[in-house]
Formats: C-alpha cells, structure tokens, sequence
C-alpha cells in the first residue's frame, strides 16, 4: 500500500477532508493532527475498521481506543451515565486535550473499547481533526499515530516513519501544538480518578468539579497496575537506554560529563538531554537542547521530536536532565519516567 503525505492549507483543506472522510465510511484509516499528537483515525462503530488500527499499529488488543468527537452534543448517543460534573468539565475544557471515560452504549464495539464496557471521548481543537470527524462519521476512534511502543508523533513525518505502507493516506496540519497525549479522566466511579496526566492538569480538572483523584497505579513502584490499560506497557521507549539524572544543576552536569567521558572511551555514543541553561555546559558527547526549564509547554512540545533524533542517530545512552512535576510537569515526567523505564540516577 501507498501512504500518500497530503499537507493541508487553507485552499485546499475540503477537498482533502472530503477525500479522507470518504477513506474513513468505507472503513479506512487516515492518520490527521490534533493539537496533542497525531491520531490514527477510524470509524469508531465499525468494529472492522477499529480491528485495521489494531493491526497498523501492532498494537495488542486490549488496549482501548479514545473516539473522537466534533460536538459535545454527541456524548450521550455513545455513552451513559454521564455525571453533571463532567458536563461541566467539557464545558470549560472542550474541543480540548481531555478525555472523559463514561459506560458505553452498545452502539460502540468492543473491538473500540478493547473489551472493555466503558468508553473514553475526547473533543479534540484542531480544525483538520473536527473538520474529518463531522465530513465522515462523527465518531473517529484514533489512537496516536505512531507504530506501538515508539513515542507519539508530533509531525506528519513521524507518521510516515511509523507507519509508511499500512495506511493510505496522512493529512500533514504540520507540527502539533502541545505535543503530549490528553489527559484521560474517568468517570465510571464514584470520584473521578485520572487515569494520565496532560495538559489539563489535575488543579485546573479541580477547579471546576472538585475532588479528583490520581490512580494509584500511576505512581512509580506501586505494585497496583494502571487502570488504562495503555499505562502498563512501556511506551515512548527509544531505542537506547535512556537515564534521568536528578538532582541540582551543578551535580548533574558535573555527573551527566563524567559518564559521557567513560563511555566515550569504551567507544560508546552517548546522547544528552539538555535544557537552554545547561546546553553549553556539556562539551562531549550529542547534546540537545529541550529549552527553558521554566517552560513545560516548550519541554512537552520538544520531547518526541527528540527522542526520535536520538534513534536515528544510533545512539548507544541517552542522559537526560529531569523536570519539575509541578502543574504540566507531572505529564512532562510521566512520560519521560515510562520512556526511561523509571531509571532515575539520584545525584
Ligand atoms: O491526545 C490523545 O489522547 C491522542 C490523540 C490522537 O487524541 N490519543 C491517544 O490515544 O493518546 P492512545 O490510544 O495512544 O492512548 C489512549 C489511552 C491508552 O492508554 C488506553 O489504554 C486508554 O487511553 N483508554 C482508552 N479507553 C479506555 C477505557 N475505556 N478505560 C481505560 N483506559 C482507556
Ligand atoms: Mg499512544
């Protein structure tokens, strides 16, 4: 199969929509930006067409799939028991990075929810991803774009690394805004408990509705296993081994240069996580810079993009800085705690 790279601009956008959404009724995929991540999109009520995802990505099946919608009004011909709270929520945060797990109706498949009774709904804010989702369907079950276990994409290129061959077609909207997946929150218990951290960070969920909870299986070293099922498997890995060096500045630094140094000349190539105040203080070694440690937002949009590079250029390790897990930082760390496989060098 061909996979054809379609950038989208503003001339051309519904001729290119019109074109993907007929790929998608006919039970095709197209992988189309979000302000996330890239998603691999499907007709989410056509249990076929969510297997295809399945197998494009390599992805094991009782993983579940978020479907995507374009109006809020939407929600309840897919899900039940909706709780006025999070009416609210998607209220204040839809089209948004958040996804809200509530019981399916038994319109949704199983082979969308992976087998399970609940279903999680997410309205995302880009107007390629709305456009598609209201041109087919109005439900697009789109996991991130990416082959299973790689980092997510945040280019239509990664896209095309990933999955060049098992999709037709990639609408290009260029590079995603924030760059880390949705925040998921559930809904089918009691308190309402978030299953990952994103962009919507448990403050501002609280702000809103109230007492939320984070799932104790998200905690590092907890023996409960995650409640998405996503969660548990090690996702975002690179290709090297990649080591989070925590502690002040100066020790980091000061340990990040030793270890390249020894590695170096075991005739190892080592790659280096910097951030713009730490960049020119490492002389060995492949350095790049993930920008101000002030920043989450910059750290969260920069952080697939370069682990990709570091795959490509074969490196052997791969030391990074580690981050606030402040606000947005709890989501920057998540991720990069599952990518190094929660290997944290404490200096
Ligand atoms: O930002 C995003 O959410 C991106 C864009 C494309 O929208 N999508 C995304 O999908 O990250 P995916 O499939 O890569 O991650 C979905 C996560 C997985 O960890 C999955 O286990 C969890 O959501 N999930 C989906 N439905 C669930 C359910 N019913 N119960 C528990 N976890 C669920
Ligand atoms: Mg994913």
């Amino acid at each position: 199969m061909k996979t054809l790279i379609e950038k989208i601009t503003a001339e051309n956008i519904e001729k290119q929509v019109h074109n993907a959404a007929r790929l998608i009724k006919e039970g095709g995929l197209v992988a189309f930006p979000t302000e996330t991540v890239y998603g691999l999109g499907a007709d989410a009520l056509n249990p076929q067409a969510a297997r295809r995802i399945y197998q494009a990505k390599g992805r094991p099946s009782d993983n579940p799939l978020i479907v995507h919608i374009a109006d809020p009004a939407k929600l309840t011909q897919i899900a039940e028991r909706i709780p006025q709270r999070a009416m609210a929520l998607g209220e204040r945060f839809w089209p948004g990075p958040l996804t809200m797990i509530f019981p399916k109706k038994d319109c949704v498949p199983l082979a969308t929810t992976g087998g399970l009774e609940t279903v999680a709904v997410r309205m995302p804010d880009h107007p390629v991803a709305l456009a598609l989702i209201t041109a087919s369907t109005g439900f697009i079950a789109a996991p991130s774009a990416n082959a299973s276990g790689r980092p997510s994409p945040t280019l239509a290129e990664h896209v095309y690394l990933d999955l060049n061959g098992r999709i037709p077609m990639i609408l290009d909207g260029g590079p995603v805004g924030i760059g880390l997946e949705s925040t998921i929150i559930d809904f089918s218990e009691e308190v309402p408990i978030i299953l990952r951290p994103g962009f919507v960070t448990k403050e501002m969920a609280e702000a809103v509705i109230g007492e939320v909870r984070l799932d104790p299986g998200l905690k590092i070293g907890e023996a409960i296993a995650p409640k998405a099922p996503g969660m548990k498997y090690r996702h975002y890995a690179p290709k090297a081994e990649l080591i989070l060096v925590r502690g002040c500045q100066d020790k980091v630094v000061h340990t990040v240069n030793r270890l390249i140094e020894e590695a170096e000349e075991q005739g190892q190539k080592i790659g280096v996580i910097s951030t713009d105040e730490t960049y020119l203080c490492y002389p060995r070694g492949i350095v790049k810079n993930i920008g101000a440690r002030k920043d989450e937002t910059v750290i969260a949009r920069n952080l697939y993009g370069i682990l990709r590079e570091f795959d490509q250029l074969d490196v052997d390790r791969i030391y990074s800085e580690s981050f606030s897990e402040q606000g947005f930082g709890q989501a920057v760390m998540n991720r990069m705690l599952k990518a190094a496989g929660h290997r944290v060098l404490e200096v």
